[in-house]
């Protein structure tokens, strides 16, 4: 899939197929985030691969929209170290998910609305901050890809020269 195509078709999406996602392609999921740029390359991150149910479990009672995660035959938990910006995470989600999608499986982010239910969660050093969780699998049916909500207007979004 050409990169364009790639990042203007993936939706958030949150129903999933029982297809397991193979080893070699949560490795490629995994280079995607870790080849992610940062601000003066510090790679303030980790992601934890979660893909046991009571695991699952666990972890999606820490966010408050995340019914949809022990569906997910796949999760990865992103991590900030120490000095990390939630920019330099997004950076990495959405490589991995972008990834994902040109290899045909479907994600959604999702936060962690209670900091401290997430630390606990994932075994997380005190200085660590639970950034974002990322679901993943394969499409359950065309329709479920996503939920066909709309982005704002090109000309309410882009200014020229000053807001
Ligand atoms: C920072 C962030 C947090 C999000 N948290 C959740 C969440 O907790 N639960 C959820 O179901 N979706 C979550 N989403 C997904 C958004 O609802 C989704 O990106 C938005 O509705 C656009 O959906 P679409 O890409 O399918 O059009 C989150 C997205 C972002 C960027």
């Amino acid at each position: 899939m050409e990169a364009y195509k790639n990042i203007l078709s993936k939706r958030d999406s949150r129903s999933y197929s029982g297809q397991e996602i193979s080893d070699e392609v949560l490795q490629r999921i995994l280079q995607a985030g870790r080849m992610a740029g940062s601000s003066k390359n510090t790679q303030p991150w980790g992601f934890i691969v979660i893909r046991g149910d009571e695991q699952k479990a666990s972890i999606a009672a820490c966010g408050d929209f995340a019914q949809h995660v022990p569906n997910a035959p796949l999760v990865i938990g992103v991590v900030l170290t120490p000095g990390g910006s939630g920019f330099d995470a997004g950076r990495a989600a959405q490589n991995m998910m972008l990834a994902a999608w040109d290899e045909g499986i479907t994600s959604c982010p999702v936060a962690l609305h209670h900091r401290e239910c997430a630390v606990e969660a994932l075994g997380l050093p005190e200085d660590h901050a639970p950034a974002m969780l990322l679901a993943f699998g394969y499409p359950e049916s065309e329709e479920s890809r996503h939920r066909g909500v709309t982005r704002n207007a090109m000309d309410d979004i882009v200014h020229q020269e000053r807001w």
